[in-house]
């Protein structure tokens, strides 16, 4: 049921508050100062053995995977490759009895994906799953696994999958970077902490609808557009192109911010609307220099921004705001103002938002 909402896709959207905590319930124990995950501590030694990591999946949740190169880099120091499920499948990939793979998919059911791990386990490696729907194929495949406990995910354009898949992940790297002793207590309990806030955050993200809204009436007509981030929002901007090209047919794509001057910068004129991810942590200097570099050459610039910046919005367009969090967790912020956008775009353009052409739900066949 869409209750109030004209379409599952923007319900999905707003569910992310209530999915995130869902995602963390019982798991997430701040007082206590600890994480459980029955999947990750009944493999313990599995994880902690690993000389790495590697993450297959598809689309919305292969950029999950990105996000969690980042979050499992830094704060477990565990090395990590992310694939695409049907690359891996027919690379004859070098797999070993010593690495965990992490296979992610909302609808269990990929076929590619599945694939991926069939081979994974034939190599000897170890499988573990990340999967929102109960009871899935992949789910079943894995040798364990964590649900995202995000509910039922109808729209086609994946939303409160990949903020809960992020959020799934983050807790298993916390975990293992306690156990490794990679992070320090102080910063382990601080982390906790933060993610704690996340849902009320992404409420209060939530609360720039009516403005997104008008954003989206002033590019809805764009060609082409460009989206940007560096660090942990690379890539976010690669999930926020997606989520354009999708349900509104508008060509899109997502690049590190440093990147563009290597070729899409080419692509840049008064005609070209470029959404850049400038939260002030991480790299923030860095990416407001790139947005002087797109203004020079009369880009039109949507800042996605920290709140109370003023640097970014006296270059940008527009600006966009998102409460302020620790770097590792500002991709569950920056996503929310990326989806409202394409979700806006998509019904002015008159659009089957849940259900756009050539695309099914879960992807089957190969
Ligand atoms: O069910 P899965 O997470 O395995 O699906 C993977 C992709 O097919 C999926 O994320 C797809 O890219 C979405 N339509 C993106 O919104």
């Amino acid at each position: 049921e869409k209750n109030n909402f004209d379409h599952f896709m923007l319900k999905e959207i707003y569910e992310q508050p209530s999915a995130i905590t869902d995602t963390y319930r019982g798991r997430l124990q701040v007082d206590a100062g600890l994480i459980r995950m029955a999947g990750v501590d009944d493999n313990l030694e599995r994880f902690l053995n690993a000389k790495r990591i590697v993450i297959v999946a598809c689309g919305t949740s292969w950029h999950a995977g990105l996000v969690a190169e980042y979050i499992f880099e830094d704060l477990a120091r565990i090395p990590v490759e992310v694939e695409y499920a049907s690359e891996f499948r027919y690379r004859n990939p070098i797999i070993n009895s010593d690495d965990v793979v992490i296979a992610i998919s909302q609808s269990g059911e990929t076929a590619d994906t599945m694939a991926a791990i069939k081979l994974a386990k034939e190599k000897g490696a170890f499988v573990f799953g990340v999967c929102n729907v109960v009871g899935s194929s992949i789910s079943r495949e894995t040798h364990a696994g964590a649900y995202t406990h995000a509910g039922p995910e109808i729209g086609v354009a994946s939303t409160k999958a990949f903020t809960t898949q992020i959020t799934v992940l983050t807790l298993i790297a916390l975990k293992l970077a306690k156990a490794k002793g990679t992070i320090s207590n102080s910063d382990f309990h601080m982390h906790l902490r933060e993610l704690e806030t996340i849902p009320g955050k992404v409420e209060l993200a939530l609360e720039s609808n009516d403005h997104i809204k008008k954003v989206a009436d002033k590019y809805k007509d764009a060609r082409n557009c460009l989206y940007l981030g560096r660090g942990f929002n690379f890539p976010v901007a690669l999930e926020g192109a997606l989520k354009l090209k999708e349900i509104s047919y508008i060509h899109a794509e997502g690049y590190p911010a440093a990147e563009m001057k290597h070729g899409p910068i080419a692509l840049i004129d008064e005609e070209m609307p470029v959404v850049v991810i400038a939260t002030r942590k991480g790299h923030y200097e860095k990416v407001v220099s790139n947005i002087q570099e797109i203004k020079s050459r009369q880009g039109k610039i949507i800042g996605i921004v920290t709140e109370g910046d003023t640097s970014v919005r006296d270059l940008a367009d527009y600006v966009i705001e998102v409460p302020d969090t620790i770097e590792a967790l500002t991709p569950l912020l920056t996503t929310i103002p990326l989806q409202l956008l394409s979700y806006h775009i998509a019904v002015m353009l008159g659009k089957n938002v849940d259900q756009p052409r050539n695309l099914a739900k879960s992807v089957t066949v190969e």
